[in-house]
């Protein structure tokens, strides 16, 4: 008898939710810890402005991996499931490892079809707590096949982002300069315009339309280091501050801005779309994964980032006079002499057909 009732709950209960508008009433029948009508996932904690009420986006990494961003960074994400407390997305699931920091203790939560340990979850009804409106909360049970408890956090990281991670349990460490917020994480039904009621959308909008500046990254170098092939001390010929890749078989293009903006026509949409990420990034290493993954556009962003990608939107085409560089300024934190984009800014290569005379763009 409770497994009927569970199962014709279980497909009701979002639309349970969305007949809800303002007093909360929990339901009595708890969630079942399968979900499988596609969800989103917002991220709640009142206490901190810059991130409560966001979403959960992915970016695609290596290896098909999607590493989870709050947004606007990312690509927005509404076919969410829970597979017996686990979240996932076709073939993916999120899991707890990797990129361990011993700032705090915490490793990376991100998506992947590999055999990681997961990250567990327990649906559970709730009261939003400033709009007292009924929601499902994904509560953190904790690290699959280890000691449960801990939570999930987001934490600072380069180009405004915040990217989640996994806090342990007895975990007291917590970097002031990159604290990770713990958050609570709420499925919000992918396809209902009337979810309004347990959304804040105005949120995402105001606090992301000018994602340029860093409120944590003070690392940023505004040294315009020229590292063109052929120095000369003379200002008026002095060459454009951009790192000469042609021996690499890659031209540059230019310095294309990032319009990271959440609402149409951009989308929140990056210039190239797959990331790659280290702080020993260089212009060498990034054309090199780019090329090897088989892009032929590639460009290095805010001193550590390297995106490639096929083609790229003409809103996003560069300048072509020197003045257009000026965003692009930062230096690489693999080699300090070259330069790898800006904050929203990235140095454009595209790579040179072979045979083909390899030539970069010329700036007046
Ligand atoms: C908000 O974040 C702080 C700092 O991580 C945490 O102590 C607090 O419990 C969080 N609030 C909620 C509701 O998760
Ligand atoms: C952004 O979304 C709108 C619909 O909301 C769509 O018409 C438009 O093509 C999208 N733009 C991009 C760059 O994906
Ligand atoms: C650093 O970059 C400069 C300029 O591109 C290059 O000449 C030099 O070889 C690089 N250093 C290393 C260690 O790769």
């Amino acid at each position: 008898m409770a497994s009927i009732q569970m199962n014709q709950f279980r497909g009701a209960f979002f639309t349970a939710l969305l007949a809800v508008s303002s007093a909360c009433t929990i339901p009595a029948a708890p969630p079942s810890n399968t979900i499988s009508s596609p969800f989103r996932v917002q991220i709640q904690n009142a206490s901190y402005p810059e991130v409560d009420n966001l979403f959960m986006n992915l970016l695609l990494a290596g290896g098909g991996d999607q590493h989870l961003y709050v947004g606007p960074v990312g690509v927005p994400t509404s076919d969410l499931m829970l597979d017996q407390g686990f979240l996932t997305r076709g073939s993916l699931h999120a899991v707890l490892g990797g990129e361990f920091s011993a700032i705090d203790n915490t490793v990376k939560m991100f998506m992947t079809d590999r055999g990681d340990p997961r990250a567990t979850f327990s649906p559970t009804y709730a009261c939003n707590p400033v709009t007292d409106a009924l929601q499902l909360e994904l509560r953190f049970v904790g690290k699959q096949n280890d000691v449960p408890g801990g939570w999930i956090c987001v934490r600072p990281t380069y180009d405004d982002a915040h990217e989640f991670r996994y806090y342990p349990p007895g975990d007291t460490k917590n970097d002031p300069n990159k604290f990770c917020i713990k958050v609570t994480l709420v499925a919000v039904p992918a396809t209902s315009s009337s979810s309004s009621s347990i959304l804040s959308t105005s949120s995402a909008s105001s606090t992301s339309s000018h994602p340029v500046t860093s409120s944590t990254a003070t690392t940023s170098s505004t040294t315009k280091t020229s590292t063109s092939s052929s120095a000369t001390s003379s200002a008026s010929s002095a060459p454009p501050p951009y790192t000469d890749m042609t021996s690499r078989g890659f031209a540059f293009v230019g310095c294309a801005p990032e319009e990271r903006t959440v609402q149409p026509p951009d989308n929140a949409s990056r210039t190239l779309p797959v990331l790659y990420a280290t702080d020993s990034m260089t212009n060498e290493l990034c054309m090199s994964y780019c090329r090897s993954n088989g892009y032929s556009y590639a460009g290095t962003e805010y001193r550590r980032e390297c995106w490639c990608g096929n083609s790229y939107a003409a809103t996003r085409q560069p300048g072509t006079t020197r003045a257009s560089l000026a965003g692009c300024a930062s230096t690489c934190m693999g080699n300090t002499t070259q330069i790898c984009g800006g904050s929203s800014w990235l140095s454009l290569y595209r790579a040179c057909a072979v045979g083909a005379p390899c030539t970069n763009a010329q700036f007046t």
